[in-house]
């Protein structure tokens, strides 16, 4: 069976963060052909075209792992009804130079939880626009929560049946996706 590699990005930096918890749960309801890597943001510097003569090790080693991946799982908190500056920073990187934008015509699935009631609903619109405009294929259909405590259990996984399936045949959807797009 052919697998795919999918690097993970979260947009939050924190560690107990919620949406670290939701990546992993996701990546445990989804099939075995996609291969999960969590890919950290936490050492790329602020965006900075005057580094672009000699980029950071820390940015290299980003763009290289993304460059690598075959796809992506994109998770995070809405900060201001948009998307954390963590993860903007890290798709700028990605995005530059144009020619070697690691993005494009990679496929793409979202998620996010936050405690409110629209749990990231207006932050992943403003996440889907972004990766559309750099040429990335978003999977369609929407995947956010409004975080409980009780969502994910001691062991990692989505303690309630109903999440748990939703987000099966959501991460199932993004499979088949992944392999129309890459290809079998
Ligand atoms: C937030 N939070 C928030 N939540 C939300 O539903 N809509 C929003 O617009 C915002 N805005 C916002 C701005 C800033 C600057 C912060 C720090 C927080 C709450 C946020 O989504 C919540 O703290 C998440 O639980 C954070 O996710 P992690 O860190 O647990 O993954």
């Amino acid at each position: 069976m052919k697998t795919y590699d999918v690097a993970v990005l979260v947009g939050s930096l924190r560690r107990e963060s919620t949406n670290r918890k939701l990546a992993t749960a996701l990546t445990r309801v989804a099939p075995p052909a996609l291969r999960f890597r969590t890919v950290a943001l936490d050492e790329l510097p602020m965006y900075n075209g005057d580094l672009e003569g000699q980029r950071p090790e820390s940015v290299n080693h980003f763009t290289e792992q993304c460059a690598a991946a075959e796809a992506f799982l994109m998770v995070m908190p809405e900060y201001n009804r948009s998307l954390p500056a963590v993860l903007k920073n890290a798709i700028d990187w990605g995005s530059k130079p144009m020619d070697r934008n690691v993005w494009r015509d990679k496929p793409v699935v979202m998620a996010g939880t936050s405690p409110g009631a629209i749990g990231t609903a207006v932050g992943q619109q403003h996440l889907r626009q972004i990766m559309g405009i750099l040429g990335a294929s978003v999977l369609g259909g929407e995947a956010y929560l409004s975080f409980k405590p009780e969502m994910i259990d001691a062991q990692g996984d989505f303690a309630d049946e109903s999440t748990r399936n939703f987000m099966a045949a959501y991460m199932g959807r993004f499979a088949v996706f992944v392999s129309k797009l890459v290809g079998p």
